[in-house]
């Protein structure tokens, strides 16, 4: 009945956040293209993906009515047939057409008090049952919302006086409020392409600022999800990996335990990862 859980098991549940043209649709394509070999995009945006189908290799699906029940619909249709699904976007199931905000009208109007508080107890379990399929998702899953878009005064220096110009910030996805907490990475996308981390699960990520994040990014949620050789670049990384566990164990005697180790298959940091799981657990 159980079994023992890995983070081998994990999958991703990543959200990008941004205004237009901050990066989400090409930055979850690259990052998702080494994070996996298959990919799958559920596209809301007109083809917007497909505009880099030269560069990324994925199957899509658009879809033309945003009813959150066509996302679970199609969320599921991807769920392990793919080693990663991309929704971009998930706003529209909450503010596009049949989306979920335009369900809780509908049923107001319908109702002889027009009253959208009861429309919503029909449409909070749709939205809760998008959220499982998501959470469900067989699949590394990486999502983009909207934010909704302000413009604050910047300064910039111009023939050395200052001055200053409107600049567009990106503020709360366009979501249901809260639905950030389901994720396991977090980051907001600005208009020069940064992804600045806002939640993160994995700790080699917190508060970091990427600039138009690809195969680092993936590499580092890797390593966190259970291949964490992916980001050692000598062996001393792996000894240094070795010692943050084994705290009480000499480094000497994990240098040495290194050494004695033969490789599989020519490569020796899978059998280093397995063979520090057996030191730190010796019965
Ligand atoms: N991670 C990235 N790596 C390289 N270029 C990027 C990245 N993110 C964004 N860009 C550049 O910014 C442009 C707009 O990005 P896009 O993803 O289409 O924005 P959004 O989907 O947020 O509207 C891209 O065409 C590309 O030139
Ligand atoms: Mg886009």
């Amino acid at each position: 009945m159980f079994k023992r859980a890995t983070k081998s098991q994990i999958k991703l549940r990543l959200a990008l956040v941004g205004i237009s043209g901050g990066g989400k649709t090409y930055s979850a394509l690259s990052i998702a293209s080494h994070l996996g070999k298959s990919i799958a995009v559920i596209d809301t945006e007109h083809g917007s993906a497909s505009k880099y189908a030269d560069l990324f290799q994925f199957d899509t699906c658009e879809l033309s009515s945003f009813h959150p029940q066509n996302y679970i619909d199609a969320i599921n249709a991807a769920s392990g047939n793919y080693d990663v699904l991309i929704v971009d976007s998930l706003s529209h199931a909450w503010i596009g057409k049949d989306g979920a905000l335009e369900q809780v009208d509908r049923i107001a109007k319908r109702s002889p008090s027009s009253n959208t508080f009861a429309a919503w107890r029909d449409v909070t379990p749709l939205h809760n049952q998008l959220v499982e399929a998501m959470l469900l998702c067989q699949s590394h899953l990486i999502v983009t919302m909207r934010s909704k878009t302000e413009y604050v005064m910047e300064e910039y220096e111009d023939k050395g006086r200052k001055k200053t110009r409107p600049a567009k910030v990106g503020l709360a996805p366009i979501q249901r409020d809260g639905l950030e907490y389901e994720f396991d990475v977090v980051g907001d996308m600005d208009k020069d392409n940064n992804l600045i981390v806002t939640k993160s699960r994995c700790p080699d990520l917190v508060g970091r600022v990427i600039n138009k994040p690809g195969k680092d990014l993936a590499y580092c949620l890797r390593a966190w999800m259970g291949e964490p050789w992916l980001v050692w670049k000598s062996e001393a990384d792996a000894i240094a990996w070795a010692a943050a566990q084994l705290p009480e164990m000499p480094i000497e005697e994990l240098r040495q335990e290194f050494d004695n180790l033969p490789a599989s298959n020519g490569k020796k940091a899978p059998v280093w990862v397995e063979r520090v799981a057996v030191l730190k657990e010796p019965f």
